[in-house]
């Protein structure tokens, strides 16, 4: 099986950074190449990439191939030069899109690396930008880890719990997704689509559906296409269907990533995601979120502070080869993103563990991000 790659990354020198155009996705595969931290950025805001997991690294890599490209330090007159064009780039990214966490956690921890190499005794330019560099290519390779590990707690947590509420261990699992966070929207194997492929993998997943997420369609054309290419028992289906899905009593768990989720368990993620948590649990079915510890935010305490990104109306005027399909003149409202309250949320499923609800319906993030480094 060919892998299905978002990123392709050689540290060189030179340094290569190509990303896959996910827009031109299902149909053509076209990878751009990226210089630096002006196309990402336009990459990002243009969404020829996209995903929170993704939108970081592909941030950093860009800043990495820049800096590897131009000289490998040698651009710079001092450490401090270096450390400061750090900042001022990847201040300019976190610009790009502003929902995900991953995008801002990244600029804080390379900020943070490039002034503690700076300040290191017998610092050299070179040695700043080596340890930036290091830095970006480390943050692809732990995404790959971290999602096949966050697939493995997910699987086990959802047979356990649906093994709780009293269906045989042995009964496979069907299983709904929202969005695109497989291998598109992250280095590879996915967050809530890792789950899923987990799942199939240990012979626990009886069939999954996947909504089509509009008016971006990431599941019909992105999550769809990873599917069939992984030859999983798959289906298709309408956002406005999923209601009729759950009361049919055809879905025993939902599971969907997070572009950002609040100290207290609140989660920003495409929109769509609130209405199928609802539903979930009207329909006392099992609601999870899977998400990187990056995707957590413990500075924000709950889930009204999340900004969240309203994007064009053509998104919802036009279809995809730019005909009119909505009334002229019609005015539109188009958020990328909703916040489901935590108490509708089951278990939020990281690399590290999976968060468990407390009695009074919210999550203690902070305290898991103490214990678990
Ligand atoms: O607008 P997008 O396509 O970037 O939105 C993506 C999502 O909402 C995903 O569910 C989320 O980023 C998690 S990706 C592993």
């Amino acid at each position: 099986m060919t892998a299905l790659e978002a990123i392709r990354w050689r540290q060189g020198p030179p340094a290569s950074l190509q990303l896959l155009d996910q827009r031109l996705l299902p149909l053509q595969t076209v990878y751009i190449n990226v210089g630096g931290p002006s196309e990402s950025w336009h990459a990002i805001k243009d969404m020829a990439i996209r995903g929170a997991p993704a939108i970081a690294i592909a941030a950093a890599l860009a800043l990495a191939a820049e800096l590897v490209n131009g000289g490998g330090g040698t651009q710079f007159s001092s450490p401090s030069a270096v450390q400061e064009h750090v900042k001022k780039q990847m201040a300019y990214l976190v610009t790009s899109r502003p929902t995900a966490v991953n995008l801002s956690i990244a600029e804080q921890q390379l900020t943070a690396l490039a002034a503690k190499a700076a300040s290191a005794p017998g610092a050299t330019a070179a040695s700043v930008t080596e340890a930036v560099v290091g830095a970006c290519h480390a943050m692809l390779q732990a995404d790959v880890a971290g999602n096949k590990a966050m697939g493995d707690f997910g699987a086990k947590a959802i047979l356990a719990e649906l093994t709780a509420r009293g269906r045989s261990s042995k009964a496979p699992v069907r299983a709904l997704t929202h969005c695109n966070t497989g291998s598109l929207a992250t280095a590879a194997y996915g967050t809530a689509l890792g789950v899923v492929r987990a799942l199939a993998q240990r012979g626990a997943l009886e069939h999954v559906f996947c909504t089509e997420t509009r008016p971006y369609n990431q599941g019909s054309r992105l999550t769809a296409y990873e599917l069939v290419h992984d030859g999983l028992p798959a289906t298709l289906v309408a956002d406005s269907a999923a209601g009729a899905l759950l009361a049919a009593g055809r879905v025993d768990a939902v599971v969907t990533g997070a572009d950002r989720v609040a100290a207290n368990g609140d989660t920003a993620n495409k929109i769509g995601t609130l209405s199928l948590a609802v539903n979930a649990q009207r329909c006392g079915v099992p609601f999870y979120i899977a998400a990187p510890t990056q995707t957590l935010d413990p500075n924000m305490a709950d889930g009204s502070h999340i900004p969240i990104e309203e994007r064009s109306p053509s998104e919802l005027t036009h279809d995809i080869d730019g005909r009119q399909v909505a009334a002229p003149g019609i005015q539109v409202w188009n958020p990328g993103f909703d916040v489901t309250p935590a108490e509708l949320i089951q278990g939020i499923i990281t690399e590290k563990g999976v968060i468990e609800r407390l009695q009074d319906g919210t999550f203690d993030v902070r305290g898991f991000m103490a214990s678990h480094g």
